[in-house]
Formats: structure tokens, sequence, C-alpha cells
């Protein structure tokens, strides 16, 4: 087969001579679109080495690192990288780090922790992602409580506000499933006249004003029947799970109606307990956490 010179590129159809842009000095196609004429400019040998670098790369690439899909399993490379096992390892290694950390609360000298300032500063916010994880859905994001829910945000307790105290809270919970759980029964009198009942009712929702009058029959009625757990004129402080009816610390509010429903129906809140789900260190850092809360209300920043 032979070539016609006359075909080939930059070179005139018509005149058989090769044809070269006078301003650029390269050669043209030839062709001429009603005197446009096209530069035969070469590939730039710049993009064409970076393609043959990509390419050499591709290929080392398929060699050292996982790559080809093979049914169910893949080419995995002669380095053996594998980045689910590097995630796996890098989430061991901060699983460790925690743990590490987290073993200075496994048997804690509360008093030098909560006096440890530094130590604190990083208590707060790991006990805070607990607190929101297990505990805010009841008591609320700040501890500040709600209906049926104690507030804990405040110097009012039910069992006390002390890092070990709350530590066994939290290990056995309180009407809860646990053996040792603490139990918190406020009985049903629905025994009781209405009559005694609505006259107590009346009382117990003056109680947090003082405007109570400690001399009628309703005060003698709670002397024989609620002082027992609610201490002496309702004042609390039993720490056996009653609370306390003369200040405005209120779990299902301390209205007249209220009352009557607590005492027609009695009451008894549940708090699961915490020794299956978390960690011992993991329940007293949260019992340091929540004491804080109450001091904190105090210096007015919950
Ligand atoms: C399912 C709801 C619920 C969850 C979740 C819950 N609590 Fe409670 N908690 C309660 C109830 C209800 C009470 C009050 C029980 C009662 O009525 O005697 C309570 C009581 C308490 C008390 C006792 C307060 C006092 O005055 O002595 C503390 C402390 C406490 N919770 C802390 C926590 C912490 C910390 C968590 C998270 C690990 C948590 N709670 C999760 C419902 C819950
Ligand atoms: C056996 C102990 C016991 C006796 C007796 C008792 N209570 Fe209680 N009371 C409790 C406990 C425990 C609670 C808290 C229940 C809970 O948290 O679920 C409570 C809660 C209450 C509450 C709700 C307080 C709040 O903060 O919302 C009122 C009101 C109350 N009692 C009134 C009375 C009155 C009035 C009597 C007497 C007729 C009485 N109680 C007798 C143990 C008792």
């Amino acid at each position: 087969m032979t070539i016609d010179p006359k075909a080939l590129p930059g070179v005139d159809p018509h005149t058989g001579s090769r044809e070269v842009d006078p301003v650029t000095g390269y050669d043209t196609t030839g062709h001429d679109w009603s005197g446009i004429r096209e530069l035969n400019t070469p590939f730039p040998k710049v993009a064409l080495i970076a393609l043959a670098i990509t390419v050499a790369y591709s290929v080392i690439a398929w060699v050292l690192l996982p790559a080809w899909p093979l049914g169910r399993g893949y080419t995995r490379g002669l380095l053996g990288l594998d980045q689910g096992e590097m995630a796996v390892e890098r989430l061991d290694l901060i699983d460790s780090r925690r743990g590490e950390w987290l073993a200075q609360f496994e048997d804690p000298d509360f008093g030098q922790i909560t006096a440890d300032e530094v130590l604190m500063a990083r208590v707060r916010p790991a006990a805070d992602r607990l607190f929101q994880d297990n505990c805010a859905a009841c008591h609320g994001a700040a501890g500040l409580g709600g209906p049926g829910f104690p507030v804990l945000a405040d110097d009012h307790w039910l069992w006390g506000g002390d890092p070990e105290t709350t530590v066994e809270t939290l290990q056995v919970g309180i009407n809860a499933t646990h053996p040792d759980t603490r139990w918190a029964q406020m009985p049903a009198f629905d025994w009781m006249a209405r009559s005694d009942r609505r006259a107590l009712a009346e009382y117990v929702a003056e109680l947090p004003s003082g405007q109570a009058d400690h001399e009628s029959p309703a005060a003698v009625l709670f002397d024989e029947n609620c002082v027992v757990c609610h201490g002496d004129g309702g004042g609390g402080g039993l720490m056996s799970g009653a609370p306390s009816l003369t200040d405005n610390a209120v779990i299902y509010g301390q209205s007249e109606a209220s009352v009557m429903d607590t005492l027609r129906n009695g009451r008894q809140g549940v708090m699961p307990h915490w020794s299956d789900r978390l960690t011992d260190a993991q329940i007293n850092l949260l019992a340091v956490y929540v004491s804080g809360f109450g001091i904190d209300a105090e210096e007015g920043d919950p």
C-alpha cells in the first residue's frame, strides 16, 4: 500500500507542500475551513508523562494494596494493609487509653478527686456524656427533673447527695430489680376517710409556704400516719427515700390535687439500677458529677 504524500497532515492537498503557520511556526493540518487553518500541535509531553506515572502508580498499587475484587474476596496486596483492622486497632487504643483514665475512678478517694480542679475539668465533660446518654431521658439534660423524676441539680436529696450515697443509689437503683435495691414506697391511704385525706392534702399543700396550721386535726393525722417516714413536721431528712414535704423540691407536685392523688394511689417511683449497665468506674464518675450539681446550683451555676 502506498501512502499519498498529499494526504499527510500539514500537507496542502492541492499543492502537496507542507504548510507552516507563520505566527507560531507550527505545521498546520492542511485543512482549510473558509480560510481558517488548524494548527497541528503535538499532544503535550507533560500530560503524557503524567499519564505514564499514573498508570505506573496504579500497577504498583495493584501489587502492593488491596485492589481487585475476586468474587467474595479481593486481592490483598503484598503489604497486607487492612483499613478495617487499622480502625479496630485505633479504637482499641482509644479504649485502652480511656480505660487507663477511668481506672483511677475504680476505687476513688472522692474528697481528693473533687478537690483536684485540674482533674475535675476532665471529669465534668466525660461524666456529662455518660449523663446525657443514660440519665437525661428521665432527669433532664441539666438534671432539672420533671413530674415523677426528682431534680438532681439542687441540694435536696431523697437519699443523700454525697458521692458515696449516690454511688449506692446508682448501683442498686430505687424500687428496682436489684436484690439490694433501695425501697421508696409511699403507701396508698385509700383506707382513710376521704374527708381526712382532703384535710391532710390541704395541710401538706400548705407546708412549703409555712402557712400550715400545726394545731389542726390534719396535723394530728399527719403525726400519726406520715411522720414515721416524712419526719417531724414533714421536714424529711430521714434519708429513707421519703422526701421532705416542707421545701419546694417536689417530685410529683405538692398541690392539693396531686397530694390527693398520692394518698389515694401511693407512689413508687422507679429508678433503674446501673450495676449491670455501667462499670464501677463510670458509676463513680457519675456520682462525682451528680453530687457536684447541688454545689454548683448553690453557686448559681447549674
Ligand atoms: C427511667 C428513668 C430514670 C433514669 C434513666 C435515671 N433515673 Fe435517677 N431516678 C429516677 C426516679 C424516678 C428517681 C426517684 C425515685 C423515687 O421516686 O424514689 C430517681 C432518683 C435518682 C437519684 C436519687 C436522688 C436523691 O435525691 O437521692 C439519683 C442520685 C439519680 N436518680 C441519679 C441518676 C443517674 C446518675 C442516672 C443515669 C445513670 C439516672 N438517675 C437515671 C428515674 C431515673
Ligand atoms: C412508709 C413510709 C411513708 C409513709 C408512712 C408516708 N409516706 Fe409519703 N412518701 C414516702 C415515699 C418513699 C415517698 C416518695 C415516693 C416516690 O418517690 O416514688 C413519698 C412521697 C410523698 C409525697 C410526694 C412528695 C413529692 O415530692 O412529690 C407526698 C405528698 C406524701 N408522700 C405525703 C404523705 C402523707 C400525707 C403521708 C401520711 C398520710 C405519707 N406521705 C406517709 C413514704 C411514706
